[in-house]
């Protein structure tokens, strides 16, 4: 027997049974994006490894470790984007949007790729939505981020979700708690992890982020950015967080939260889900104030955030709904397929869902197979014109006229 492909690690096939449930997030995404103004922007799924490497920071574990990159057959290096932020920005810089009213808000929904030791929640493959905000550093950007944010999990019905926001500063206050930071870690070198101990110089904030216990206690004691902030950094945290408080959106401030991307300054928050288990963050994001002039656009302050399209499904209480169909046409017997055909084609240009039997079976088949895709009527063809109408919530059954089939299953004339 020859060996059976699988789909790749990490990466898993989107079944008609989940799709579903994926559509409703989609339709639920679009409609809160549009009723507040964001268009949508889907850019390529490979970028020059350059943008992130420039973007995302080369000190981040997504560069260090987890992105798939190659050279294509023109020796180019390309990349396939493991986040949106940097590409939807080098689009910003590329098409001059700068010159536009601002802010740009956009959103995105589409697929990523990190190269990650995969566990539920965590795959190779997965799929985001987000949103952008370029142009202002007003904090009501901030607060409206995280509003629709809440909005959209609130709609798929996610229970169980808790907004932790934190500030990392202006990247003035970021670089002097940085030394302070770099020399708290220096002083306890010893219980730190290996991974993080490399790291001191390099990206200190990451520290936070370490899942071994000894690395834990050194950070609980650790000096904490969001207790430090001054003058305009605090004022303008404070402003987010009363704006929040005003749109009804419960926070807690969380002095660890630090997030695996280099870009971000001032507000940064995270939504996590208790029914996610190790992998629980369910979306996050925060201001870049930076980056589109690291991109070579001009200065100009923004915020965004995305969320894992996976994540959210796995906490959705929502099931897969039942099937159902308006009718499915069986053809009995001395009936005849042809027209079977031609009925089904009439029926959903009418605007109906129908089915027609495509595997030879009996007319006691073809009836069990509209039962199990919930047809709510089934018509039986049967020899030259006659045409019986099944009721199938009722089971009752009755002659039709074949050149009325379409008037008598919608009681339009
Ligand atoms: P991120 O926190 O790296 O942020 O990813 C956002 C969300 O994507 C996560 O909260 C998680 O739900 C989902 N996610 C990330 N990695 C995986 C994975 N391997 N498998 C399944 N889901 C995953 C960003 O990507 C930033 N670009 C967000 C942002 C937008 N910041 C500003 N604007």
């Amino acid at each position: 027997m020859p060996e059976r492909p699988k789909a790749p690690r990490g990466t898993f096939d989107v079944l008609p049974g989940n799709a579903t449930l994926r559509a409703r997030a989609l339709a639920a995404a679009e409609g809160i994006f549009d009723r507040a103004g964001f268009g949508r922007i889907e850019t390529p799924v490979f970028e020059d490894t350059n943008l992130f490497k420039r973007g995302v920071g080369e000190s981040t574990d997504i560069v260090e470790k987890e992105m798939f990159t190659f050279d294509d057959l023109g020796g180019r290096s390309i990349t396939l984007r493991p986040e949106g932020t940097a590409a939807v920005c080098r689009a910003y810089v590329e098409h001059g949007m700068h010159k536009l009213a601002q802010p740009v808000r956009l959103w995105y929904w589409g697929p990523f790729f990190r190269y990650e030791a995969p566990q539920a929640g965590r795959y190779r493959q997965f799929h985001q939505v987000g949103l952008e905000t370029i142009g202002t550093d007003d904090p009501l950007a901030d607060a409206e981020a995280i509003v629709i944010l809440s909005e959209l999990l609130d709609e798929l019905e996610i229970p169980g979700v808790e907004c932790r926001v934190s500030s990392l500063g202006s990247h003035v206050a970021r670089a002097a708690y940085r030394e302070e930071l770099t020399a708290y870690l220096r002083a306890n070198e010893g219980d730190l992890s290996e991974d993080v101990r490399r790291r001191i110089d390099l990206n200190p904030l990451r520290a936070f982020d370490a899942k071994d216990e000894s690395t834990k206690g050194v950070m609980e004691n650790a000096p904490k950015l969001v207790e430090r902030l001054e003058g305009s950094d605090a004022e303008r945290f404070a402003e987010v967080r009363a704006l929040l408080d005003d749109s009804g959106i419960e926070h807690e401030v969380d002095p660890t939260l630090v997030r695996g991307l280099d870009y971000y300054s001032h507000t940064v928050f995270a939504f996590t889900c208790d029914r996610l288990g190790a992998q629980s963050e369910i979306g996050g994001g925060g201001r870049y104030d930076g980056l589109i002039a690291e991109l070579g656009g001009p200065d100009t302050a923004a915020v965004g955030w995305a969320a894992g399209i996976e994540r959210i499904l796995l906490a959705s209480a929502a099931a897969e709904p039942e099937p159902t169909r308006d009718v499915f046409v069986a053809v009995g017997d001395g009936g005849q397929a042809r027209r079977a055909m031609a009925l089904v084609t009439e029926l959903r240009h009418a605007g109906l869902s129908a089915e027609l039997d495509l595997a030879g079976r009996s007319l006691k088949g073809q009836l069990k197979q509209a039962n199990r895709i919930g047809a709510r009527a089934v018509v039986i063809l049967e020899a030259g014109d006659a045409v019986q109408i099944k009721d199938m919530e009722t089971g009752q059954q009755r002659s039709g006229d074949a050149g009325r089939v379409l008037e008598e299953l919608t009681g339009r004339d």
